[in-house]
C-alpha cells in the first residue's frame, strides 16, 4: 500500500438515513470493503430502504426515523445522506451527543451551514461532513509524498475538469438555485483547503449553459487566493458533449521539489468512469527529470467514503478529539463556496471604468 489511512479500533454500528443513489453506489460498497457494521436504514420512501437493506444485508429497516432513534441506546453512528435541505430537520430529531456523518453540502446554503454548526454545538454532537475527496486513495498517496517533504513546499494546485455530466440524474438539482460550485466544485475547494488551509479570499465566475437552461450554473472558474506566491485554481466544464476522447479531469499539485498529476476517471464518460492514473516527479540536481507512475489501489468512489466515516468513528471512540472533517472545519469550505458565488455575482472590473 502506498498510502495510509487511520482506522478506528472499534467498528461502531452504523444507522443510515436516506437510501438513495450515493448510499447504494458509494457508502455501502465502501463500508463493505472496510468491514464496517451497518445495522439499520430508514428512508421516507420505505421501499427504497427495504430494497437497499436486501441488497446489502442490513438487518433493520425502519418505517419512521423516531423508531430508529429509539431502537438502540448504545454508541453508534448516524449516517445521513439526504438532500441538504433535510439535514437540519433530521439533526433536530437525533439525540444530544450523537455521532453523525452528514452528506455534503453542509445544508443547502451558507446560512444553513451556520445553523447546522450551531445545532451541533448546542446538542454537543460529534459531527463530520462527507467531503470524502480528502480521503481518496490517490489523495492519501499525494499526502504521503507531501508529508515526507518529497515535493517540497506547495506553490500551485490546479483542478481541471472537462466532461459531460448528466445533471438530470439528480432531481433535486433542477430546483436548486446553485448547482456546480455547491454540489461539485465544493469537493475541490474542500480538498485545496485541506492541503493549503483557508485562502485569503475567493474569486469566481460560474456560468450556465445554453443546452441546460433550466439548470443553475454548471461551469466554473474559481481562484482561491493564497497570496502572491501560491496559486490555486479550479476550472470545470460539465457540458463537453463532444464524445469521450477529449474529456479530461486532473488534479495537479506542484511544490518546490517535485510535482504530482492525478488523472481521475470518476467523471469521464459518466457514470461509467475511466481508469485513474497517478504520476509524480521529484527534482534532483544530479539526475534528469523523470516522471514516474504509481499504482494506487482503490479510487474516489467508493473507497474515499471509508475515510470520512473512519474519522467520525475515531472521534466517537475517543482516539481523536474531533474528526478531521468536522463541521467546525467544513464550515470554512461552505464559506469559500458562498464567497465564490458572491464573487461571481459581483462580477469583474467593468471596462467602462477604464476610460
Ligand atoms: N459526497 C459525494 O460525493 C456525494 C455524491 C452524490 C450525492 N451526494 C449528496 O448526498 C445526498 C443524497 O444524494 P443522492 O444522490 O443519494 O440523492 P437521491 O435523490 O438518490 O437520494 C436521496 C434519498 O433521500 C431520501 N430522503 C429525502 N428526504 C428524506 C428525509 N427527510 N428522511 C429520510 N430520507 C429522505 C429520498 O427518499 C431518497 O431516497 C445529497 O445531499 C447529495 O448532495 C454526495
Amino acid at each position: 500500500m502506498n498510502y495510509s489511512l487511520q482506522m478506528p479500533i472499534k467498528h461502531l454500528p452504523i444507522y443510515i438515513i436516506g437510501a438513495g443513489g450515493i448510499i447504494n453506489t458509494a457508502h455501502l460498497p465502501a463500508y463493505k470493503i472496510a468491514g464496517f457494521d451497518v445495522q439499520g436504514i430508514y428512508d421516507i420512501d420505505f421501499t427504497k430502504a427495504e430494497t437497499t437493506a436486501k441488497n446489502f444485508n442490513i438487518p433493520n429497516v425502519f418505517k419512521k426515523l423516531d423508531e430508529m432513534v429509539h431502537y438502540d441506546a448504545g454508541k453508534r453512528i448516524f449516517d445521513i445522506a439526504v438532500p441538504g435541505s433535510q439535514t437540519i430537520s433530521i439533526l433536530n430529531q437525533l439525540p444530544d451527543g450523537a455521532s453523525v456523518l452528514l452528506q455534503k453540502p453542509m445544508g443547502e446554503s451558507f446560512e444553513q451551514a451556520r445553523e447546522i454548526l450551531q445545532l451541533v454545538r448546542k446538542k454537543k454532537m460529534n459531527a463530520g461532513v462527507n467531503f470524502q475527496l480528502r480521503y481518496a486513495p490517490y489523495i492519501l498517496a499525494a499526502k504521503e509524498l507531501i508529508n515526507k517533504n518529497l515535493i517540497g513546499e506547495l506553490n500551485d494546485i490546479e483542478v481541471n475538469v472537462n466532461v459531460y455530466t448528466p445533471w438530470d440524474l439528480w432531481d433535486f438539482l433542477v430546483k436548486s438555485s446553485r448547482v456546480e460550485i455547491m454540489y461539485h466544485s465544493i469537493h475541490y475547494i474542500d480538498l485545496i483547503r485541506n492541503l493549503l488551509g483557508n485562502p485569503l479570499s475567493m474569486y469566481a465566475k460560474t456560468t450556465k449553459h445554453t443546452s441546460m437552461p433550466e439548470l443553475a450554473s454548471v461551469r466554473s472558474n474559481i481562484i482561491m487566493d493564497y497570496g502572491d506566491l501560491t496559486r490555486a485554481n479550479i476550472l470545470t466544464n460539465h457540458c463537453h458533449n463532444y464524445g469521450i476522447p477529449k474529456q479530461q479531469s486532473y488534479i495537479k499539485i506542484e511544490g518546490s521539489k517535485g510535482a504530482i498529476i492525478i488523472n481521475f476517471g470518476a467523471l469521464i464518460n459518466y457514470p461509467r468512469g475511466a481508469a485513474d492514473s497517478f504520476e509524480y516527479v521529484l527534482l534532483n540536481e544530479n539526475e534528469e527529470t523523470e516522471w514516474k507512475s504509481m499504482n494506487i489501489e482503490g479510487s474516489w468512489f467508493p473507497h474515499a467514503f471509508i475515510g470520512s466515516m473512519a474519522q467520525v468513528m475515531l472521534a466517537a471512540e475517543g482516539t481523536i478529539d474531533r474528526p478531521d472533517n468536522s463541521v467546525e472545519d467544513c464550515i470554512h469550505t461552505m464559506a469559500c463556496v458562498e464567497a465564490a458565488y458572491q464573487s461571481s455575482e459581483k462580477g469583474g472590473i467593468s471596462l467602462q471604468t477604464m476610460n
